[in-house]
């Protein structure tokens, strides 16, 4: 059976700071990530027993826990990936195809970061706010998510997200996540995005 691992961090712990301290990311990365990650395989490992069993109830009944800690990892994988220290793959601007794309969906580059982030900032308790590309039309879209629900479930591609659970940004903004959305775009690896569109659109 695939043991699902953590994948690695692309850069130190320290390396968004000022935007995301060092202590946030460690935790976030080896407590939470590490965590969906552990309560994936173990659900994983008691549905493959259930299935040797023929026990139809315990799968079902183990269904949310691999949702919620199987989104867990998508989403957390892809957002590592999403980010990059400032200077070194972190801010600036999109470019090619991606912002073209952005210009013609969305009016300007300048007026989907302030979508993207008014959707992420409304969230209601714990989610995720989602560029992702709809695997129908192939367009951009915007999309929030509850809880850990990857953007699979809404039928569209996940291209840059970002996480607003509080443990995502409380310990160094406190209850403003306005805030915290505000300082993120400093620290968005636009080219992980771009590759992640050119790959979607194939
Ligand atoms: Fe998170």
């Amino acid at each position: 059976m695939t043991k699902y691992t953590l994948p690695d961090l692309p850069y130190d712990y320290s390396a968004l700071e000022p935007v995301i301290s060092g202590e946030i990311m460690q935790l976030h990365y080896t407590k939470h990530h590490g965590g969906y990650v552990n309560n994936l395989n173990a659900a994983l490992e008691k549905y493959h027993e259930a299935e040797a069993k023929n026990d139809i109830a315990t799968m079902i009944e183990l269904q949310q826990a691999i949702k919620f800690n199987g989104g867990g990892h998508v989403n957390h994988s892809v957002f590592w990936t999403n980010l990059a220290p400032v200077g070194k793959g972190g801010g600036g601007a999109p470019s090619g195809e991606l912002a073209h794309a952005l210009q013609a969906k969305f009016g300007s580059v300048e007026q989907f970061v302030e979508k993207l982030s008014n959707a992420a900032i409304a969230i209601q308790g714990s989610g995720w706010g989602w560029l992702g590309m709809c695997k129908g039309s192939k367009n951009l879209c915007i999309k929030t998510c509850a809880n850990q629900d990857p953007l699979s479930t809404q039928n569209a591609v996940p291209l840059l997200g970002i996480d607003v659970w509080e443990h995502a940004y409380y310990l160094q903004y406190k209850n403003v996540r306005a805030e915290y959305v505000k300082n993120i775009w400093k620290v968005v690896n636009w080219k992980n995005v771009e590759e992640r569109y050119a790959h979607a659109k194939k």
